[in-house]
């Protein structure tokens, strides 16, 4: 039973991190790890949910959604600056919990992950394969519906008849395409990364400042539409159902995180980075959904038209011929997204490989490429299913939930760590603890409340599974147990 609670010290992790083969270099100023936030954080969830959660759950209030999702994530980015800031290595949450909560909770967290990274990649790459098909369409071609959208979705034609997908062979091409890349060991380096996101910036940037003067006023009201009668559509339960969905939208600030090892000067950068990143996508994030449900009426982006949104809002101003531009624009940001979550997925499990609880195949590395080009592969594999066959609502609050739990346990982490170690030097201090990390905990565990019933099964489902492997694989197997 002690097993499950048995920790990692903090001294342990930072000399394996620094043990030899494996010293990454430390390259990243805290500008750098200000880009590397915001180029992880601007993508499908701005870009996509954003509509569909304004279709179908809070239409103009959406915005009120987002700054309920600022707040959850702004607590949790506290905690997670001191964490990285006290543990500045790789592994994120994962090794968070094992310093912290022990090996059991940093198994649950470890594996939890797989949704936040894995399942959010291929939800990125099926908003990607949408705004591919709207791309392609300015140039008269025409995907066909059964090889571009998964066989749970559907388009229903001008003439009124439903056709359904078979397969999503965009989505797939971006995720294998992402993967090669990882493996060949293209580092995202800094520079592409800085060129991206003054890419995906000035795309936001720029819907805002020439779609401000076309707002409609009239498509504010009714601000909150009347709650349908069915709980989370619309209403208030609606807002806060939309801002668990768009929740989305913020993940990857806490991939800074996992760029701890890379840092110049942690203790100073991952604050910063994480902090800063999250700021500046907060205020882009409230000003844009305002434009957005202020071009359109939030009816327009009912049905497939919300997932590339831009599209349908940006048609209600003269610069239609920015379309184009701001698709392939799009299209680049979310290449980024996605080469960045599955990095993180791959970290993630090769530490948790290093540690023994999961196999030595997650962490083999390519004697080339310097990569764990097997693990890569096998994620190729797994996320390439998801982004193939399973609809867009259901991998998009997967991720939500799954990221929501990671910061619920990264915010209890601080609780304990302060009690257990008040004392181990760290660079950053979260303001009033226990209150900011409870206020965390309470804001994540409300907007997990609100997602959809089926969503919850699902998670149980995954935890339990990896639950059932602990037990019967890692405990044993755990390089903790063998000293
Ligand atoms: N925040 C990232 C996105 O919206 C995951 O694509």
């Amino acid at each position: 039973m002690s097993d499950l609670f048995r920790r990692k010290s903090i001294a342990q992790l930072v000399s394996e991190s620094e043990d030899g083969s494996h010293t990454l270099k430390k390259t990243l100023t805290s500008f750098n790890l200000v880009t590397l936030g915001i180029g992880a954080i601007i993508g499908a969830g701005l870009f996509s949910i954003t509509g569909l959660a304004a279709a179908n759950h809070a239409g103009p209030a959406v915005t009120l959604s987002f700054v309920i999702a600022a707040l959850g994530c702004a607590f949790a980015g506290l905690c997670y600056a001191e964490f990285a800031s006290m543990i500045p290595v790789a592994g994120s949450a994962y090794t968070y919990s094992y310093a912290t909560l022990g090996e059991f909770m940093a198994w649950i967290i470890g594996w939890d992950l797989v949704l936040e990274y894995a399942v959010g990649a291929a939800t990125v790459s099926i908003s990607w394969s949408r705004y591919l098909g709207k791309l392609l369409e300015y140039y008269h071609i025409y995907l066909p519906t059964s090889l571009s959208m998964g066989p749970w979705e559907s388009i229903t034609t001008p003439e009124g008849a439903v056709v359904h997908g078979m397969i999503n062979l965009p989505a797939v091409f971006i995720v294998v395409a992402m993967s090669l890349l990882l493996i060949k060991g293209t580092q995202e380096s800094s520079t592409v990364n800085n060129v991206i996101v003054v890419l995906k910036v000035s795309v936001v940037l720029i819907f805002i400042a020439l779609g401000w003067g076309y707002i409609n006023t009239a498509n504010y009201t009714p601000y909150i539409p009347a709650n349908t009668g069915t709980f989370g559509e619309y209403g208030w339960s609606g807002i806060i159902r939309a801002s668990a969905i768009i929740f989305f939208a913020y993940i990857g600030f806490d991939a800074v995180s996992t760029a701890a090892q890379e840092a110049k000067d942690p203790k100073k950068g991952m604050p910063i980075g994480i902090l800063v990143s999250l700021g500046i996508c907060t205020v882009l994030y409230i000003l844009f959904s305002h434009v957005m449900t202020g071009l359109a009426h939030y009816t327009e982006f009912q049905g497939q038209d919300g997932i590339a949104p831009v599209a349908v809002a940006i048609k209600h101003t003269p610069y239609v011929w920015l379309q184009q531009a701001l698709i392939i624009a799009i299209l680049g940001g979310y290449s980024s997204v996605i080469l960045v979550m599955l990095m993180g997925q791959s970290r993630v499990f090769f530490s948790m490989s290093k540690d023994g609880l999961l196999p030595k195949v997650f962490s083999d590395v390519h004697p080339k490429f310097q990569t764990p080009y097997k693990s890569n592969l096998l994620f190729m594999v797994f996320v390439s299913l998801f982004a193939a066959f399973v609809p867009a609502r259901v991998v998009g609050e997967m991720t939500a939930i799954g990221t929501l739990l990671a910061f619920i346990l990264v915010c209890a982490g601080i609780i304990v760590m302060r009690k257990k170690m008040p004392d181990a030097p760290r660079a950053f201090r979260t303001p009033w603890v226990p209150v900011i990390p409870i206020l965390g905990i309470a804001t994540c565990l409300f907007m997990m409340v609100f997602l959809p019933a089926d969503t919850w099964i699902r998670l149980i489902v995954w935890m339990a599974i990896g639950i059932a492997l602990y037990f019967g694989y890692s405990q044993k197997r755990s390089k903790l147990n063998k000293k």
